[in-house]
């Protein structure tokens, strides 16, 4: 695809969380569109979304909405992406698709601009964003990878609502609400209240007791990494926060780096920016972090319990880089 190809692009799940977002950015980048094709389900076709200060009429997803289609975007879930993105691809557009639906399949590349841009030459019509919270851990790892060869990684996730998507922000708002109102609250969209509370439950168990979630971010890691034997420890853990998920991080490698050197590193490091000056309360927030682009780093320290070992505190826009802004920028990538 080149650039004067770019110019019918289609967002399917444009009324959801991360379609929102990734019609936001391809605006706010200035991304060659002549044309975005909004699609959802049939629940909201004739509704509109706006681009470029036009209100541009959603249509409702089906086998022959991807004519004259160069790109397509999907986020609606594995469900669909399973189903349509070949019909996309077979149609001549190039998907990038934000579902978990392709990430493992070795004929798909899994794409972190950052980190293996180059592996998306081998794309056959569909290229897979990764999981959010793979993303901002391999932006972060990668250059310390690089440097010093991570033998191991432990992360514990604290993740936004956001990820879910829109009727899971709603339901946090909504309980918030009724709780701050002595009313009773019925969960509807997760298993227990998220409202005041923290779930260590984000997609279905296994039988082995780790979650979908969880065995998600240490294969992602693993494949964009390109280091398949690489040990990584996941727990990912949904609290009541809506745009932003943190990550708490140990790593251990195989040259010692100091905290010292980590920082300097990650202080040069794309789509890095560093923010670690405990003394002043300086650290990354959700809070702050969210409507941002950039993977925040902070609390970095030695682990003086192994020999070479490192904290981090991991924090990036879900939405943004998480999902919506690193398929953009994949997007970019195909059109230089
Ligand atoms: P709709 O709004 O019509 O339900 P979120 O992740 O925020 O829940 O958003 C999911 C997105 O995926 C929405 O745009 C939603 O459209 C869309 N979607 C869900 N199911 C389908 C489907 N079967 N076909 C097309 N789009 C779908």
């Amino acid at each position: 695809m080149n650039k004067s190809s770019a110019r019918t692009v289609a967002v399917v799940g444009a009324t959801g969380a991360v379609g929102a977002e990734i019609l936001s950015i391809l605006e706010e980048r200035n991304f060659p569109v002549d044309r975005v094709l909004p699609l959802a389900s049939s629940r909201s076709a004739g509704d509109t979304v706006t681009f470029r200060g036009a209100d541009v009429t959603v249509r409702a997803l089906d086998g022959k909405a991807f004519r004259g289609v160069d790109l397509a975007l999907f986020s609606a879930g594995a469900g669909v992406s399973k189903e349509y993105a070949p019909v996309a691809a077979g149609a001549g557009a190039v998907v990038i698709d934000n579902s978990s639906a392709w990430r493992m399949d070795p004929q798909v590349p899994l794409i972190v601009p950052e980190v293996n841009l180059r592996a998306m030459e081998a794309h056959r019509g569909i290229i897979a964003n990764p999981n959010c919270s793979t993303i901002q851990l391999v932006v972060a790892l990668n250059p310390l990878h690089v440097r010093a060869g991570i033998t191991r990684i432990v992360v514990s996730t604290y993740q936004s609502v956001s990820g879910t998507g829109k009727d899971a922000m709603d339901e946090l708002a909504t309980q918030c609400r009724q709780l701050l109102n002595f009313e009773d609250v019925t969960p509807a969209v997760y298993p227990h209240q998220i409202a005041f509370n923290c779930l260590p439950h984000i997609d279905d168990f296994a039988s082995s007791g780790a979650t979908g979630e969880e065995t998600k971010i240490v294969n992602e890691t693993r494949r964009i990494l390109g280091a398949a034997s690489l040990g990584v420890s996941a727990t990912a853990v949904r609290v009541p926060v809506f745009v932003g998920h943190a990550e708490s991080v140990n790593i251990e490698t195989d040259k010692k780096l100091s905290a010292a050197d980590a920082r300097a590193i990650l202080s040069t490091a794309p789509g890095v920016r560093l923010y670690d000056d405990p003394s002043r309360a300086l650290y990354p927030l959700p809070l702050r972090v969210a409507g941002t682009d950039a993977v925040f780093v902070g609390r970095i320290r030695e682990d003086d319990s192994i020999d070479k070992g490192l904290n981090l505190w991991v924090v990036a826009d879900n939405l943004r880089k998480g999902a919506a802004l690193n398929a953009v920028q994949i997007a970019e990538a195909l059109v230089r």
